[in-house]
């Protein structure tokens, strides 16, 4: 579909076929275009912001960061897991709004991953400041996004300074991590600020350093957060679904025994829900890449619309995977309902092919997958088995899968948030 936008044109696509070649088959072709700019005041100089060879090097370093993480026995979890919980009990016995916890875990589980520090090391004044400041500056981050070309139009005061508080934070830490390098108070390869460490060893820059941490925190925190708000969401509202879960987890999961990878490897259900929450809210529900040299898209042309189009250099194109995994072509007439049996038996996966692409797919594929998997399967687990009586409140209403209200900031929220009885 062809789009005019302030004297530019445009194209839009949910053709998995074009999606595939914007990503993965004519990667060289296509760039981020005005993303750089937009996001550049908080995220600097990282992976989210690079293209070509910078980009090919920060993803080689990260990359490597994310295959050596101890978080394969998911013990790294444990305290934020702990945490989570103890909020939620304390929590009141009315209706409680889950989404602010999950935010607060996922803070949690990435600041610990990348900084090798707990996030509430600089006390709660601090950690409060510094998650009102990213929050703010992740909203008109995003309004700048949209603002394509036009990002200059919004850098307001209040956003430098936000900005400025994020990069503060993290420096506190990549200051701290060298300290210790330096004093040699810690093992480079396996001490807990091996990540910084790493980074800083290549870099070798400290302001360089901090911008790709902030680049994960931002890549990390909110989609986890809303994958696990959206799942809750849409499980009390299926309590058919919700008890099938509980049952599979109780059989599965001795609740005196540590959890551990071989549990949500056996618990396919959880599988099931999850893939079906993210098809039906993928976190970044839409995004564009801009041609970097004339090229072709596979389909959208001619009489038919199924003809090759040819793009010129610089023209730019939005892909909205929200609505490529709600097409009835490839999820059937029930394509808009929340049924993870779907995913069951089937080689469902490997039939839609690019048609489900939560994590994107190509050389940019998301490098968080198996990470914000694990620490949401392991949360939610924890959650389903400590409140047996979770449920949705009578008196908040039940639109259809889809028709509630949503925010869209870089992710896509529930407007209303996740409202739920825990007991
Ligand atoms: C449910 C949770 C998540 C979803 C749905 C998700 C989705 C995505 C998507 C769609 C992209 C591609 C963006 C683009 O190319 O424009 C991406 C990239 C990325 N993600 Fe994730 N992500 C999640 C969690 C995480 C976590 C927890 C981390 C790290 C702790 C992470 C780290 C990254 C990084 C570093 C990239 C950049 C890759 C590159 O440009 O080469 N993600 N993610």
């Amino acid at each position: 579909m062809l789009l005019g936008l302030f004297g530019q044109e445009g194209y839009m696509t949910i053709d998995p076929k074009n999606v595939e070649a914007i990503l993965s088959t004519h990667f060289e072709d296509w760039g981020l275009g005005s993303r750089r700019e937009g996001l550049y005041p908080l995220l600097g100089e990282g992976i989210f912001t690079q293209d070509g060879r910078p980009w090919k090097h920060s993803r080689e370093l990260l990359r490597r960061q994310f295959a050596r993480m101890p978080y394969q026995n998911l013990k790294v979890f444990d305290e934020a897991v702990n945490n989570l919980i103890t909020g939620l009990l304390s929590a009141s016995d009315g209706i409680v709004d889950l989404q602010p916890h999950f935010f607060r875990f996922t803070l949690a589980t990435t600041t610990d991953l990348i900084f090798g520090e707990p996030v509430h090391s600089l006390g709660d004044d601090v950690q409060d400041h510094f998650s009102t400041s990213f929050d703010y500056a992740s909203m008109i981050s995003a309004i700048r996004l949209r603002l394509a070309d036009f990002h200059w139009l919004y850098k307001t005061k209040k956003f430098r300074n936000a900005c400025g508080v994020v990069k503060k934070y993290a420096k506190h830490f990549v200051a701290l991590a060298l300290d210790d390098m330096k004093e040699s108070r810690e093992d480079h390869d396996s001490g807990k600020h091996v990540f910084i460490h790493d980074l800083y060893k290549d870099l070798k820059d400290p302001a360089l350093v901090r911008d790709q941490l902030v680049n994960v925190l931002i890549a990390g925190r909110d989609t986890t957060a809303c994958l696990m708000s959206w799942t809750f969401f849409l499980l009390v509202r299926h309590p058919l679904v919700l008890d099938r879960l509980r049952r599979e987890i109780a059989a599965i999961v001795p609740e005196t025994e540590p959890f551990t990878r071989s549990h949500i490897a056996k618990i396919s259900y959880l599988k099931c829900v999850l893939n079906e929450t993210l098809r039906l809210y993928p976190q970044l529900p839409v995004n564009v890449r801009v041609a970097l040299k004339t090229t072709i898209l596979p389909s959208g042309g001619g009489p038919t619309g199924t003809s090759p189009v040819l793009v010129r250099k610089g023209t730019g194109v939005g892909y909205s995977v929200y609505h490529m995994h709600r097409l009835t072509s490839l999820y059937g007439p029930d394509a808009h309902q929340f049924r993870p049996e779907r995913w069951e038996g089937t080689d469902l996966e490997r039939k839609v092919g690019w048609g489900f692409m939560p994590f994107h797919g190509g050389p940019r594929i998301c490098l968080g997958k198996d990470f914000a998997l694990m620490e949401a399967s392991y949360g939610i687990v924890k959650i389903i088995q400590t409140f047996p009586g979770l449920r949705l409140p009578p008196e908040v209403e039940k639109e259809e899968t889809g028709q509630e209200r949503q925010n869209l900031t870089i992710v896509v929220t529930s407007a209303e948030g996740c409202k739920v009885l825990l007991r």
